[in-house]
Protein backbone atom coordinates (compact mmCIF):
# COMPACT_ATOMS: atom_id res chain seq x y z
CA UNK A 1 0.00 0.00 0.00
CA UNK A 2 1.11 3.46 -0.95
CA UNK A 3 1.77 5.79 2.16
CA UNK A 4 -0.14 8.61 0.51
CA UNK A 5 -3.55 8.60 3.25
CA UNK A 6 -6.40 9.88 0.93
CA UNK A 7 -8.31 7.27 -0.49
CA UNK A 8 -10.75 8.62 -3.27
CA UNK A 9 -14.55 8.08 -2.60
CA UNK A 10 -16.07 7.33 -6.11
CA UNK A 11 -19.31 7.93 -5.62
CA UNK A 12 -20.86 8.21 -9.27
CA UNK A 13 -23.67 6.35 -10.91
CA UNK A 14 -21.31 5.64 -14.59
CA UNK A 15 -18.45 3.56 -14.51
CA UNK A 16 -17.03 5.61 -16.89
CA UNK A 17 -17.17 8.51 -14.58
CA UNK A 18 -15.82 6.92 -12.14
CA UNK A 19 -12.52 5.75 -13.62
CA UNK A 20 -12.50 9.00 -15.76
CA UNK A 21 -12.19 11.36 -12.13
CA UNK A 22 -9.77 8.31 -10.44
CA UNK A 23 -7.57 8.81 -13.31
CA UNK A 24 -7.40 12.56 -13.08
CA UNK A 25 -6.45 12.10 -9.55
CA UNK A 26 -4.29 9.24 -9.54
CA UNK A 27 -1.35 10.75 -9.18
CA UNK A 28 -2.33 12.20 -5.75
CA UNK A 29 -4.09 9.55 -4.03
CA UNK A 30 -3.44 6.27 -2.28
CA UNK A 31 -6.65 4.64 -3.40
CA UNK A 32 -9.79 4.45 -4.48
CA UNK A 33 -13.34 3.68 -2.60
CA UNK A 34 -16.00 1.73 -3.58
CA UNK A 35 -19.42 1.87 -1.95
CA UNK A 36 -22.45 -0.49 -1.88
CA UNK A 37 -24.06 1.48 -4.85
CA UNK A 38 -21.31 1.02 -6.92
CA UNK A 39 -20.40 -2.83 -6.17
CA UNK A 40 -24.88 -2.97 -6.72
CA UNK A 41 -24.76 -1.62 -9.92
CA UNK A 42 -21.31 -2.95 -11.40
CA UNK A 43 -20.10 -5.65 -9.27
CA UNK A 44 -17.10 -7.49 -9.93
CA UNK A 45 -16.64 -6.58 -13.32
CA UNK A 46 -16.80 -2.71 -12.13
CA UNK A 47 -14.36 -3.40 -9.06
CA UNK A 48 -11.67 -5.12 -11.75
CA UNK A 49 -12.11 -2.47 -14.45
CA UNK A 50 -10.95 0.12 -11.44
CA UNK A 51 -8.62 -2.17 -10.44
CA UNK A 52 -6.96 -1.54 -13.77
CA UNK A 53 -5.96 2.08 -12.60
CA UNK A 54 -3.60 0.02 -10.26
CA UNK A 55 -5.09 1.74 -7.07
CA UNK A 56 -5.62 -0.16 -3.39
CA UNK A 57 -9.34 -0.17 -3.84
CA UNK A 58 -11.55 0.55 -0.69
CA UNK A 59 -14.81 -1.58 -0.73
CA UNK A 60 -17.28 0.14 1.75
CA UNK A 61 -20.02 -2.80 1.95
CA UNK A 62 -20.79 -2.32 5.37
CA UNK A 63 -21.47 -6.08 5.55
CA UNK A 64 -23.99 -6.82 8.40
CA UNK A 65 -25.19 -10.76 8.53
CA UNK A 66 -24.57 -13.79 10.33
CA UNK A 67 -21.44 -14.93 10.62
CA UNK A 68 -21.32 -17.68 7.53
CA UNK A 69 -23.19 -15.36 5.38
CA UNK A 70 -20.26 -12.76 5.77
CA UNK A 71 -17.76 -14.79 5.91
CA UNK A 72 -18.98 -16.12 2.56
CA UNK A 73 -19.33 -12.49 1.04
CA UNK A 74 -15.65 -12.30 2.07
CA UNK A 75 -14.96 -15.30 0.45
CA UNK A 76 -16.70 -14.19 -2.40
CA UNK A 77 -14.55 -10.81 -3.08
CA UNK A 78 -11.58 -12.67 -2.37
CA UNK A 79 -10.93 -12.29 -5.77
CA UNK A 80 -11.24 -8.64 -6.39
CA UNK A 81 -8.19 -8.24 -3.71
CA UNK A 82 -9.39 -5.30 -1.87
CA UNK A 83 -6.82 -3.30 0.06
CA UNK A 84 -9.99 -2.12 2.82
CA UNK A 85 -13.58 -3.84 3.47
CA UNK A 86 -16.06 -3.05 5.98
CA UNK A 87 -18.48 -4.41 8.02
CA UNK A 88 -20.99 -3.46 10.84
CA UNK A 89 -19.39 -3.38 14.23
CA UNK A 90 -23.05 -4.04 15.37
CA UNK A 91 -23.14 -7.53 14.15
CA UNK A 92 -21.07 -8.56 16.92
CA UNK A 93 -18.00 -10.83 17.50
CA UNK A 94 -18.52 -14.03 16.04
CA UNK A 95 -19.56 -12.12 13.19
CA UNK A 96 -16.19 -10.43 13.08
CA UNK A 97 -13.97 -12.50 14.09
CA UNK A 98 -15.35 -15.03 10.85
CA UNK A 99 -14.86 -11.68 8.16
CA UNK A 100 -11.53 -11.09 9.54
CA UNK A 101 -10.56 -15.01 9.15
CA UNK A 102 -11.99 -14.96 5.74
CA UNK A 103 -10.25 -12.15 4.12
CA UNK A 104 -7.09 -12.04 2.15
CA UNK A 105 -3.95 -11.89 3.93
CA UNK A 106 -3.33 -8.62 3.34
CA UNK A 107 -6.92 -7.24 3.36
CA UNK A 108 -7.87 -4.56 6.44
CA UNK A 109 -11.11 -5.78 7.62
CA UNK A 110 -12.72 -2.28 9.67
CA UNK A 111 -16.21 -1.52 11.10
CA UNK A 112 -18.34 0.44 10.98
CA UNK A 113 -19.12 1.80 14.59
CA UNK A 114 -22.51 4.02 14.41
CA UNK A 115 -23.89 5.37 11.71
CA UNK A 116 -23.25 9.31 11.53
CA UNK A 117 -27.12 9.49 10.12
CA UNK A 118 -27.90 8.14 13.59
CA UNK A 119 -28.62 9.85 16.81
CA UNK A 120 -29.56 9.57 20.40
CA UNK A 121 -33.30 9.71 19.47
CA UNK A 122 -32.14 6.68 16.41
CA UNK A 123 -30.75 4.55 19.45
CA UNK A 124 -33.37 4.77 21.65
CA UNK A 125 -35.88 3.80 19.32
CA UNK A 126 -33.90 0.82 18.85
CA UNK A 127 -32.99 0.02 22.42
CA UNK A 128 -29.99 1.32 22.90
CA UNK A 129 -29.75 3.64 25.86
CA UNK A 130 -26.60 6.59 26.14
CA UNK A 131 -24.79 9.11 24.17
CA UNK A 132 -23.66 8.30 20.81
CA UNK A 133 -20.53 8.60 21.37
CA UNK A 134 -20.85 6.00 24.13
CA UNK A 135 -22.08 3.53 21.77
CA UNK A 136 -18.57 4.25 19.38
CA UNK A 137 -16.36 3.76 21.98
CA UNK A 138 -18.06 0.44 23.12
CA UNK A 139 -18.36 -0.93 19.40
CA UNK A 140 -14.69 0.03 18.65
CA UNK A 141 -13.41 -1.79 21.65
CA UNK A 142 -15.60 -4.80 20.72
CA UNK A 143 -13.86 -4.02 17.06
CA UNK A 144 -10.47 -4.53 18.50
CA UNK A 145 -11.43 -7.27 20.85
CA UNK A 146 -12.94 -9.53 17.91
CA UNK A 147 -9.38 -8.68 15.90
CA UNK A 148 -10.35 -6.63 13.21
CA UNK A 149 -7.76 -3.79 12.20
CA UNK A 150 -9.65 -0.92 12.79
CA UNK A 151 -12.84 1.03 12.44
CA UNK A 152 -14.34 4.04 11.06
CA UNK A 153 -14.96 7.06 12.45
CA UNK A 154 -15.42 11.23 12.04
CA UNK A 155 -12.53 13.74 12.44
CA UNK A 156 -14.27 14.52 15.71
CA UNK A 157 -14.23 10.96 17.45
CA UNK A 158 -10.47 10.00 16.11
CA UNK A 159 -8.10 11.32 18.79
CA UNK A 160 -10.13 9.72 21.51
CA UNK A 161 -10.05 6.32 19.68
CA UNK A 162 -6.28 6.51 18.95
CA UNK A 163 -6.21 6.77 22.15
CA UNK A 164 -7.85 3.56 23.18
CA UNK A 165 -6.43 2.19 20.31
CA UNK A 166 -2.78 2.81 19.47
CA UNK A 167 -1.93 0.45 15.99
CA UNK A 168 -5.69 0.80 15.12
CA UNK A 169 -6.11 1.28 11.26
CA UNK A 170 -8.66 4.46 11.64
CA UNK A 171 -10.94 5.49 8.57
CA UNK A 172 -11.99 8.77 8.59
CA UNK A 173 -14.73 10.38 6.08
CA UNK A 174 -16.49 13.56 6.36
CA UNK A 175 -13.16 15.70 5.83
CA UNK A 176 -13.21 19.00 3.96
CA UNK A 177 -10.26 21.07 3.28
CA UNK A 178 -9.14 24.23 4.81
CA UNK A 179 -10.11 26.17 2.14
CA UNK A 180 -13.46 25.02 0.81
CA UNK A 181 -16.86 26.78 1.28
CA UNK A 182 -18.46 25.24 4.60
CA UNK A 183 -21.49 26.11 3.94
CA UNK A 184 -23.59 24.13 7.16
CA UNK A 185 -20.83 21.94 7.85
CA UNK A 186 -19.04 24.74 10.35
CA UNK A 187 -17.16 21.95 12.22
CA UNK A 188 -16.21 20.17 9.47
CA UNK A 189 -12.81 18.30 10.01
CA UNK A 190 -9.55 19.13 7.85
CA UNK A 191 -7.96 15.87 6.35
CA UNK A 192 -4.57 17.80 8.07
CA UNK A 193 -6.28 17.44 11.48
CA UNK A 194 -7.70 14.08 11.27
CA UNK A 195 -4.14 12.77 10.48
CA UNK A 196 -2.82 14.38 13.19
CA UNK A 197 -5.51 12.90 15.23
CA UNK A 198 -4.42 9.44 13.97
CA UNK A 199 -6.46 8.74 11.17
CA UNK A 200 -4.97 5.85 9.37
CA UNK A 201 -7.11 6.70 5.76
CA UNK A 202 -9.07 9.87 5.00
CA UNK A 203 -11.86 9.22 2.88
CA UNK A 204 -12.67 12.32 0.46
CA UNK A 205 -14.76 12.43 -2.29
CA UNK A 206 -17.07 15.28 -3.21
CA UNK A 207 -13.77 17.86 -2.61
CA UNK A 208 -11.64 15.98 -4.91
CA UNK A 209 -14.09 14.32 -7.31
CA UNK A 210 -16.80 17.67 -7.84
CA UNK A 211 -13.88 20.04 -7.94
CA UNK A 212 -13.19 21.52 -11.52
CA UNK A 213 -9.52 20.39 -11.69
CA UNK A 214 -9.96 16.90 -9.43
CA UNK A 215 -6.05 16.30 -10.01
CA UNK A 216 -5.12 20.23 -8.69
CA UNK A 217 -7.70 19.84 -5.74
CA UNK A 218 -5.90 16.42 -4.96
CA UNK A 219 -2.39 17.64 -4.77
CA UNK A 220 -3.24 20.79 -2.85
CA UNK A 221 -5.17 18.68 -0.25
CA UNK A 222 -1.99 16.15 -0.66
CA UNK A 223 0.27 19.35 0.28
CA UNK A 224 -1.68 19.34 3.31
CA UNK A 225 -0.32 16.55 4.89
O1 LIG B 1 -18.58 14.13 1.69
P1 LIG B 1 -17.67 13.32 0.79
O2 LIG B 1 -18.12 13.36 -0.65
O3 LIG B 1 -16.21 13.68 0.96
O4 LIG B 1 -17.86 11.84 1.31
C1 LIG B 1 -16.97 10.85 0.92
C2 LIG B 1 -17.47 9.50 1.33
O5 LIG B 1 -17.53 9.38 2.72
C3 LIG B 1 -18.86 9.17 0.79
O6 LIG B 1 -18.76 7.89 0.17
C4 LIG B 1 -19.73 9.15 2.00
O7 LIG B 1 -20.71 8.16 1.92
C5 LIG B 1 -18.76 8.87 3.13
N1 LIG B 1 -19.15 9.54 4.38
C6 LIG B 1 -19.37 8.79 5.50
N2 LIG B 1 -19.71 9.38 6.68
C7 LIG B 1 -19.85 10.71 6.76
C8 LIG B 1 -19.62 11.49 5.62
C9 LIG B 1 -19.27 10.88 4.42
O8 LIG B 1 -19.24 7.57 5.45
N3 LIG B 1 -20.17 11.26 7.91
Amino acid sequence: MTTNPIYLALDFPRLETAIAVAQKAKAHIGGVKLGLEFFCAHGHHGVLEVHKLGLPIFLDLKLHDIPNTVAGAMQAIHVLEPAIVTVHAAGGRAMMEDAKAAAGENCKVVAVTLLTSLDGGDMAATGISGQPQDQVMRLAELARDSGLDGIVCSGHEVGAVHAMWRDGFLVVPGLRPADASLGDQKRAVTPRQARDAGASVLVIGRPIARAEDPAAAARAIEATL
